[in-house]
């Protein structure tokens, strides 16, 4: 019995020390601020572990076809490489600032473990869903499936990418641009049928 109470009474009394200890202020939230090594591997730990169970069922589409990568160079552009970097842009203020730092899709080594089955569900996941906490944003709220698997796809090559294949690769076609084309083909049509009528 003597056993059990001291048990109890350890338990609450590292309860209320929590509570103290949160509630002071004294716990450091800036981004300037590294954690602890033990805080560190155990949000790491976490974060992993999540990601990999959380990922396991997803069904895996063809990430090798040419099409599939470079339709999420633009997105990736637009929405990624602020802060996961691109060729030739070694960091980035937001790059900088974030803690958790954004890993670099530019550097091999990283994007290697992408490249398994396992590694690409785990990618899609984090896209999705975002990592709760580090600055990675929830990309499903407003991105279909097939956008977010082009991204993966695309994340993939990057590494072999040097800065004129990425500009190519990742410029969008936009509106105006079609237009200007859709117009000279127009121009051209004109041109082909006024010849026949002659
Ligand atoms: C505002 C900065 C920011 C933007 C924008 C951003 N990310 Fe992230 N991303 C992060 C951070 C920070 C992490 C690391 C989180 C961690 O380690 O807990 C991360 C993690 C990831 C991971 C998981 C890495 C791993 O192996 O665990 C993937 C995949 C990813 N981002 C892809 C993307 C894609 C694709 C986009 C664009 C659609 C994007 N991110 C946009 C900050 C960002």
């Amino acid at each position: 019995m003597k056993f059990l109470l001291g048990i109890l009474f350890t338990v609450v009394v590292v309860i209320i020390g929590i509570f103290v200890v949160v509630t002071s202020g004294v716990i450091n939230v800036g981004a300037d601020q590294a954690h602890n090594p033990l805080v560190y591997n155990f949000l790491e730990t976490a974060r992993t572990r999540s990601i990999a169970h959380a990922s396991e069922d997803i069904v895996v589409p063809d990430l090798e076809q040419a099409e599939m990568i470079s339709s999420g160079g633009a997105d990736y552009k637009d929405m990624c490489a602020g802060c996961h970097l691109s060729p030739g842009v070694e960091s980035t203020d937001m790059s900088e600032g974030l803690y958790p730092q954004p890993p670099n899709f530019t550097n091999a080594q990283v994007v290697e473990r992408y490249k398994t089955a396992a590694g690409a569900q785990q990618s899609f996941w984090a896209i999705k869903h975002g990592i709760m906490a580090s600055g990675m944003p929830a990309w499903g709220a407003s991105h279909d499936d097939d956008r977010m698997w082009a991204m993966v796809a695309f994340i993939r090559s990057l590494p072999d990418l040097d800065e004129n294949q990425y500009t190519m690769l990742t410029t969008r076609i936009d509106d105006d641009m079609l237009n200007m084309s859709m117009n000279s083909d127009m121009m051209d049509m004109f041109d082909e049928g006024s010849g026949m009528a002659h």
